[in-house]
């Protein structure tokens, strides 16, 4: 949600700004602008409804002079439609200070009534023009633009990226933050803010992550970090692991299908240097790591993709380590006066890691004085730096507003902890954790198997681009997998999905079944000790008697399902909590194709963000 960029240098902002809002596109949008300060000292700014491409084909129709200071922003709208007026820059009232803004001002009407009451007039619909006209109002205060915006924050409730310029200090950009993005990239006579490192890799890989309500000035030469009041503070630098090559869709039709085929190396990436002679080496774990053996209960709490990826963990921390383990909705937890105590460990699941339900439920649980991890896909990001420990998934970066890669990342950082904290309770013998470190570790080798299906699923997407209801069923780990497949073909193809645990069927679900009515069936293994498969199997037949088509995704080799399938998708064999990290792509891939049959953009669907950074 909402893309913000920040650059001052060299007489080139326009291109710098462009480029980090192209790059920042993933994170979902439906206006975009720019302000500059040209070389001459003006202050200059264009802004339209539409993608960034409406904005780029403006500015090559009618010029705007460029300079070495701007800002840029791509807006997901909340206050007011999607319009140019309400589309970011937003100007103070003597249109020499522009503002933008990622995140939702709480107490804006509050703030409106004061301006209005003190003769003000407003061009928007927009809580972020209130922050503008206030910025210019503190500025003519007096003390400079850095210590005005901090005197504008601290009267700001809610969740906050703030950037601005003001054409007296032309080289200069401030930017604040509370419990919404903003990094630092450091440059040579340059210097940049960016919602993400994505913003500006591509000019630098050294960055530095700003820490909750902190304000941040750059010049060309100089960063400066203080709180909302003014005291410097030491921030740390990052050294960004990916490089800008690694954002770009490099060949394939779009983000998404590279990313799926990059998921055997997500995961591979995420297992490295973490498994030496038979044993999880988590360093990560490293504030945590006393606590460990004292937790008596999990919470797992997650949005959306990472939730299905923490039902999974529940399965195996339950299963390895023998500790209750809950997995609770973000947005859910909170509200539901959880009883947490210093026994509790509550692991956060966020490719972002800047979730903004995930970030508050996270601060409940600190709160609370519960225990916290969180496993995270984005360096450096709020939800990691919150919490004790953080596992990293090496996943890359994910640019797809459809999680796939940093699903199976999850899936495998979730089971590594699973593994080491099976050995630090003592709940595991040496041999069965070596043979579920042996099957994580063949996992990405059997993903480039799966991936070899890509044909016939397109065939068969295409095939049935005009569904108007897709139902798909699993059991145990089958069950989340079920969830994520209904949940992606709702994201890319607006098509009706809906996962089910297939024992829920007879008590509601099969009611919706009909003749031709499409059926996804996540099928466990043959060889499962629990006797899931025939269970599956039975269920398969009782909506095959009325009249659904079955689309199966079954074990390599496991003719039982063949007398009754339309469609069997083998996936390579695994021991059972191993099957959800393959049976899922097939189904990504589904809705993929599916989407691109229907001519939808499968990279950015329609009303998506990828970080949703309001609540
Ligand atoms: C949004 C995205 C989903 C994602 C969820 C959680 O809703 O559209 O694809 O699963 O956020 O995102 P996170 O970054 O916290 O994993």
């Amino acid at each position: 949600m909402c893309g913000i960029v920040g650059y001052v240098g060299r007489p080139k902002s326009l291109e710098v700004l462009l480029g980090g809002l192209r790059r920042l596109e993933y994170r979902g949008y439906d206006s975009a602008g720019v302000a500059i300060i040209t070389e001459e000292g003006d202050l200059v700014t264009r802004k339209r409804a539409g993608k960034l491409a409406v904005l780029v084909d403006d500015l090559a129709a009618e010029a705007l002079t460029d300079g070495s200071t701007g800002i840029g922003h791509t807006r997901w709208a909340t206050h007011g439609g999607p319009t140019d007026g309400n589309a970011h820059p937003h100007l103070s009232r003597d249109g020499k200070l522009a503002l933008i803004h990622n995140g939702i001002i709480e107490n804006f009407a509050e703030l409106k009534a004061e301006l209005l009451a003190d003769g003000y007039t407003f061009e928007s619909e927009t809580d972020t023009e209130v922050a503008a006209k206030l910025l210019g109002r503190e500025y003519e205060a007096g003390g400079g633009l850095a210590a005005a915006l901090g005197r504008v924050v601290v009267r700001l409730e809610g969740a906050f990226t703030l950037l601005a310029l003001h054409r007296d200090e032309p080289l200069v950009v401030v930017g604040a933050r509370r419990n919404s993005p903003l990094v630092i990239g450091l440059g040579e006579g340059e210097n940049f803010l960016g919602s993400d490192v994505a913003a500006f890799v591509e000019h630098t890989q050294r960055a530095v992550a700003i820490g909750q309500d902190q304000i941040v000035t750059i010049t060309p030469d100089t960063v400066t970090v203080t709180d909302f009041f003014g005291t410097e503070v030491q921030p740390t630098e990052f050294q960004v692991s990916w490089d800008a090559s690694a954002a770009e869709k490099g060949g394939w039709s779009s983000f998404m299908a590279k990313e799926i085929s990059e998921q055997p190396e997500a995961v591979a990436n995420t297992l490295r240097t973490r498994i030496h002679d038979d044993h999880v080496v988590l360093p990560d774990l490293a504030g945590l790591e006393e606590s460990l053996v004292g937790i008596d209960r999990i919470v797992i709490i997650a949005c959306g993709t990472a939730s299905y990826a923490g039902m999974l963990g529940k399965y195996a921390l339950e299963k390895w380590a023998r500790i209750p383990v809950e997995v609770q909705l973000s947005h859910e937890f909170r509200y539901s006066e959880p009883v947490l105590s210093p026994t509790t460990l509550v692991v956060s699941i966020s490719q972002s890691g800047e979730t903004m339900d995930t970030l508050m439920a996270v601060k409940y649980a600190i709160e609370a004085g519960a225990k916290t991890l969180s496993i995270c896909n984005t360096q450096g990001a709020t939800i990691a730096r919150e919490s004790d420990a953080v596992i990293y998934t090496h996943a890359g970066p994910e640019v797809a507003v459809a999680s796939t890669k940093a699903f199976v990342a999850q899936i495998a950082a979730l089971y590594l902890f699973g593994l080491h904290l099976a050995e630090v309770r003592g709940t595991l013998s040496p041999e069965a954790t070596k043979e579920a470190l042996d099957e994580l570790s063949s996992i990405p080798e059997k993903l480039e198997q799966v991936l070899l299906t890509k044909e016939r699923i397109q065939e068969l997407a295409k095939w049935m681009s005009d569904s108007r209801a897709v139902l798909f069923l699993g059991r145990h780990v089958g069950y989340p997998v079920a969830l994520e497949g209904a949940l992606k073909l709702k994201e890319l193809a607006y098509i009706h999905a809906e996962g089910f645990a297939a024992g829920e069927l007879k008590h509601g679900p099969i009611a919706l079944i009909e003749p031709g009515q499409p059926v996804f069936v996540v099928v466990p293994s043959p060889r499962d000790p629990n006797s899931l498969h025939a269970k599956v199997v039975s269920n398969i037949q009782e909506i095959r008697a009325r009249g659904a088509r079955i689309l199966a995704i079954a074990e390599q080799g496991d003719a039982s399902v063949l007398p009754f399938a339309d469609e069997v998708i083998p996936i390579p064999l695994a021991g059972a909590l191993f099957e959800p990290l393959l049976a899922v792509v097939p189904l990504q891939i589904f809705a993929m194709e599916l989407a691109t049959a229907k001519g939808l953009d499968v990279d950015q669907p329609r009303n998506l963000a990828k970080s949703v950074t309001v609540e």
